[in-house]
């Protein structure tokens, strides 16, 4: 679903954000993004999506090249934001109805999908509401819905749990899980580990803009097996060098 042939992407700060970068998600499973902040994992992400240009390498969404054909590509790939940048005065249901316009959903398919998601997001009564009036998580539940009513086959979520309260996130994950046993796709960026132990077919831990590690949660555990059972939060310390700075902890807690 989602090919990443030798991607990179500098920015003018000099700064190499994403080095020669080889990711494949494939068709029908929920892929994790994981890795430290600052890691790559944004910038990746708005490269897949067409907003950002590689300087170097190919990215392909379901087999079209996207430096070639980027429609086609982007009509195929639904895109929840790190930090959704709504219009702080249109409705919920004005910003839905200019989402399936720019994707160009039927009327009666808009009305029919966003009812079903408005109303799995307890979102119905707040829809005619501005957004400027929505609390964190209420604008991530109208962008998550707006991405979603095209019906893409390919959903890219950059740390979608961040401000759900927990029934949401709940929710979120069973519409993940849907999604991909629809056929569909699902790459999304995490820091919480629980998470893509949980729900991810496989994980891909990015550091500096590398791919360290990428597998099952149970494969990449087992690299670490014969330091004993690892969670996958002591795996990803590991490979990330995250060493916890013991004395200035300790120096702390006095
Ligand atoms: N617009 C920008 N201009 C310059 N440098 C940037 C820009 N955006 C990101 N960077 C740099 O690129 C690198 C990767 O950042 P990116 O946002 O992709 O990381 P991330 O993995 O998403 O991190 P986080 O977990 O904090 O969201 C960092 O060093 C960051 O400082
Ligand atoms: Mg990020």
């Amino acid at each position: 679903m989602l090919k990443l042939s030798g991607v990179s992407k500098s920015y003018g700060s000099g700064v190499k954000a994403v080095d020669k970068l080889d990711l494949h998600v494939r068709p029908g499973e929920i892929f994790g993004f994981l890795g430290p902040n600052g890691a790559g994992k944004t910038t990746t992400i708005k490269m897949v999506v067409g907003i950002l240009r590689p300087d170097e390498g190919r990215i392909e969404i379901g087999g079209v090249d996207l430096a070639q054909d980027p429609m086609r590509a982007k009509f195929m790939t639904g895109y929840l934001p790190d930090e959704a940048e709504l219009w702080d005065k249109l409705t919920g249901i004005e910003y839905l109805n200019f989402m399936a316009d720019v994707y160009g959903v039927s009327l009666e398919d808009r009305r029919t999908r966003a009812m079903t998601l408005l109303e799995t997001f307890e979102m119905t009564k707040a829809v005619s509401d501005p957004i400027g009036s929505y609390s964190r998580g209420m604008r991530q539940k109208i962008a998550l819905i707006g991405s979603l009513l095209h019906r893409p086959k390919f959903w890219v979520l950059d740390e979608p749990m961040m401000g759900l309260d927990p029934r949401s996130s709940f929710v979120l994950k069973e519409l993940m899980r849907a999604h991909v046993r629809e056929g569909g796709s699902v790459f999304f960026s995490t820091h919480v580990m629980e998470v893509a132990e949980r729900l991810c077919d496989r994980v891909g831990i990015i550091n500096k803009g590398k791919l360290i590690a990428v597998g099952t949660v149970e494969e990449i555990r087992a690299l670490f097996s014969q330091e004993g059972d690892k969670t996958l939060e002591e795996v990803f310390l590991k490979v990330t060098e995250a060493k916890l700075p013991e004395d200035q902890l300790a120096s702390l807690a006095k």
